[in-house]
């Protein structure tokens, strides 16, 4: 099977710009070589963090219709050390996602997968639901220069900035993530949501907040994707309610150079990935785009 939509993003030549999103699979060595199988462009691993985190306890994600999830999982993982052991031998396109609660946590971790065979990193800045990680950091400007520079300074792969719609203007962190050193913005996370059972009169989730995803966020991410491409100059990967090759093309017609695919994974299973790229060579092929960066930033014209 052809999965070739060749495209560079922050210097990474990428077979195609569909991207699995952080936290859609487990961790291990094994599935991520099925990804690459089936056509994924690249994965990011679920976010890791120094130490193990167990994560909240069940219900920790529920639908809420119209292709769309509220998930707490508690950004729970192995840690840092237990996962770089796992990947120590991996050969494809793996971005390892971070995330840490105070700066020196980053640099520790990255220090672990420096060795690795990755294509670099892309920093958790906007996990809504889980206290002092991703989001409240994500909203202290001071502390995300200092972090992304930290990162920098241990290594000399490509970082992806993960940002969301926190308390702090998303173009605004994004802008400081590019000074610090950035070499993509990844946009969006999910948003702070819940669902309440009336029957039982109380929140689903064991966590009672959690984070929206799925088609339901999906215009957003695009509003998102179109400010952030105004106005910085490093690639954007979008993410955010991708369902099929058409939310793709108008990701990128907003300004995405790649996209990444989450909920629907969850929803249809990983062969998506690879009917996602299949559809999208399609509509490239019957619009006689031979190169899609074309494209790409279209919709700002
Ligand atoms: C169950 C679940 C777990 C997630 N875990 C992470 C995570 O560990 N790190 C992260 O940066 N994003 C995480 N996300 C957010 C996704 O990577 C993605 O940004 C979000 O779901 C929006 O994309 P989608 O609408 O395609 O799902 C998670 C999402 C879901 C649904």
């Amino acid at each position: 099977m052809d999965y070739d939509i060749p495209i560079n993003i922050a210097g990474l030549d990428l077979k195609n710009p569909v991207i699995v999103a952080s936290g859609m699979l487990g961790l291990s060595q094994s599935i991520f070589n099925r990804l690459y199988k089936i056509g994924a462009g690249a994965i990011v691993s679920k976010s890791i963090s120094l130490l193990p985190r167990e994560g909240y306890r069940n219900p920790t994600i529920v639908s809420v219709g119209n292709m769309s999830y509220i998930n707490a999982v508690g950004l729970a993982n192995p840690g840092a050390e237990s996962f770089s052991t796992e990947i120590s031998k991996n050969n494809g396109p793996l971005l390892v996602s971070l995330v840490g609660s105070e700066k020196s946590d980053f640099s520790s971790i990255v220090k672990l997968f420096r060795d690795h065979k990755i294509l670099g990193f892309e920093l958790n800045l906007s996990c809504p639901h889980v206290e002092k990680m991703g989001m409240e950091i994500g909203d202290d400007l001071n502390l995300v220069y200092d972090i992304i520079q930290s990162i920098k300074k241990e290594t000399t792969k490509p970082l992806f900035v993960k940002v969301g719609l926190g308390k702090s203007d998303i173009v605004e962190v994004a802008n400081v993530a590019e000074s610090a050193g950035a070499d993509g913005i990844t946009a969006i996370n999910t948003l702070r949501a819940m669902k309440i059972d009336i029957e039982t009169q109380c929140p689903v989730l064991e966590n009672k907040i959690g984070g929206l995803s799925g088609s339901a966020i999906k215009p957003l991410g695009i509003r998102c994707v179109y400010e952030l491409s105004k106005s910085l100059k490093i690639p954007i990967i979008g993410c955010g309610g991708i369902m099929t090759y058409s939310d793709v093309v108008e990701y990128m017609m907003a300004g995405a150079s790649a996209i990444q695919i989450g909920s629907l994974i969850g929803l249809k299973g990983i062969c998506s990935v690879g009917k996602i790229v299949r559809s999208l060579r399609s509509y490239l092929e019957a619009g006689n785009i031979s190169d899609i960066r074309e494209i790409i930033g279209i919709a700002h014209r």
